[in-house]
């Protein structure tokens, strides 16, 4: 049984999975003085973690270098190495399969991680997922392997993560961070823990709340841009530019936030999570949540719609998208990062290459090894816009000519509202 708290220790933490939220969560533990061990399955990444050269947006390969040679991080794919911690993170995917959750990761860490708990230890889950998974999943898991109570001899939580790759005004040390314990002692080590390197944590009283609310957060915004999306396709038939509409609404200094439409949703986030609240209600109660069924069906026609303008449009220039050469711009799921995971681009992608089009994508963030196998690369400039029939932008990363592409000859399709001129159609 564990007592004081004057006694809790944090030097000493495990994170699991070192992924886009497992590295940066691993980075903040690190600069607050714990010294780190990252384990992660995938030894290829292991080895890059360990040469110093980050693969994510939010975390420089200067700070990892730094954080390893200060010997207070390590990288491995090795379970035996990871020592008696004071506080485990879990930060391992929680992909859909055929639309229902798929937990094995989380399973899988919590059949790993239990024989290495010592009394006194904290475990937290950060993977996003739907209510219960923590007490419900994880517990049993954790105390069947490690023989131990939870809430008596370990505590176990659950906090959100609500990084926003790229974002260069919030990160983890600056968002406001949801904590969460399955008993009170619990929920006063994980937020002791997140406040080690989190500016603001913001306890609530249950892990179901917390898992709750980070499905909310990212329900609210799948469905508003849902909202968004449809207004988009039936303003063009009305005679109404909608992006100008939504900035004239955005006027408003209150009960209206600024959405804006594109080519569908894509990342780890809204394209899944709001599927495990709605696969979760329509599993344990006889409820549904209409609004989540409804934003998947239009943001998931939204790359048929793109690719439908975009037919419309060659065909005003008296061409077929078969044979067309066809330029995409971007084909990462959001600005200014590489990840093209459950991107609405590759959708995009496909359906012209399955309509016969000639397609080479300007992508400059993604590395060769995660593009699509036999996409054609191409450069975003003057040339690469000479070659094309038509171009069509789906990622608008700041590094693109929106000049050059403002005033190309080439017809270009601009999903994103940063271009303007004779040849330029929007959304
Ligand atoms: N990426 C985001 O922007 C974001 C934001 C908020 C929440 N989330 C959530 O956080 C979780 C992790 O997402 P991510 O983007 O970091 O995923 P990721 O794929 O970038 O990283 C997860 C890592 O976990 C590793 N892994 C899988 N099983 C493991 C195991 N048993 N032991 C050790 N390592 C294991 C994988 O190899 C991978 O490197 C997901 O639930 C996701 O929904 C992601």
């Amino acid at each position: 049984m564990i007592e004081a708290q004057e006694d809790i220790k944090m030097t000493t933490v495990a994170v699991v999975g070192q992924g886009y939220v497992g590295l940066p969560v691993s980075m903040g533990a690190v600069r607050a003085g714990c010294t780190v061990i990252g384990i992660d399955i995938d030894t290829a990444r292991v080895e890059r973690l360990r040469a110093g050269d980050s693969f994510i947006e939010d975390v420089s390969s200067g700070e990892l270098s730094d954080a390893l040679a200060s010997g207070r991080y390590t990288a491995t794919s090795d379970w035996s190495g990871i020592g008696a911690f004071d506080v485990c993170v879990i930060t391992v995917p929680t992909p859909l399969r055929q639309g229902a959750p798929d937990l094995t990761y989380v399973e899988e860490s919590g059949r790993a991680i239990a024989p290495h708990i010592k009394p006194g230890a904290t475990i937290i889950l950060e993977s996003t997922t739907y209510p219960g998974t923590t007490d419900q999943l994880l517990l049993p898991i954790l105390e069947a392997g490690s023989g131990l109570s939870a809430g008596k001899d370990f505590f176990l939580g659950y906090s959100p993560e609500r990084i926003d790759p790229g974002n260069q005004t919030f990160g983890l040390a600056n968002t406001p961070k949801v904590v969460s314990g399955i008993d009170k002692e619990s929920l006063a080590r994980v937020r002791q823990f997140y406040d080690l390197f989190v500016e603001q944590t913001v306890p609530v009283s249950s892990t179901r709340t917390a898992e709750m609310t980070k499905l909310l957060e990212n329900t609210f915004r799948h469905v508003n841009i849902a909202l968004v999306n449809e207004i988009a396709t039936v303003s063009r038939d009305l005679g109404v530019d909608v992006w100008e509409a939504i900035d004239a609404a955005g006027s408003k200094p209150f009960g209206f936030m600024r959405f804006t439409p594109g080519p569908g949703v894509g990342g780890h986030c809204l394209p899944i999570d709001p599927s495990y609240l709605l696969w979760q209600v329509r599993q344990t109660s006889r409820g549904d949540i209409r609004m989540i069924a409804a934003a998947n069906d239009i943001n998931d026609h939204m790359p048929d719609y793109v690719v439908a303008r975009l037919q419309a449009g060659l065909n005003r220039r008296r061409l077929a998208v078969n044979g067309a050469k066809v330029l995409v711009l971007g084909l990462a799921y959001k600005k200014n990062v590489g990840d093209i995971r459950e991107s609405p681009a590759l959708t995009v992608l496909q359906q012209l290459q399955a309509l016969g089009a000639d397609v080479r994508v300007a992508e400059p963030f993604t590395e060769d090894a995660q593009m699509p196998r036999g996409v054609l690369r191409a450069e975003a400039d003057a040339d690469g816009l000479a070659w094309a029939d038509a171009a069509v932008l789906l990622t608008d990363h700041d590094q693109f000519d929106y000049d050059l592409l403002s005033t190309s000859e080439t017809y270009v399709l601009d999903t994103r509202n940063r271009c303007a001129g004779p040849q330029v159609e929007l959304l």
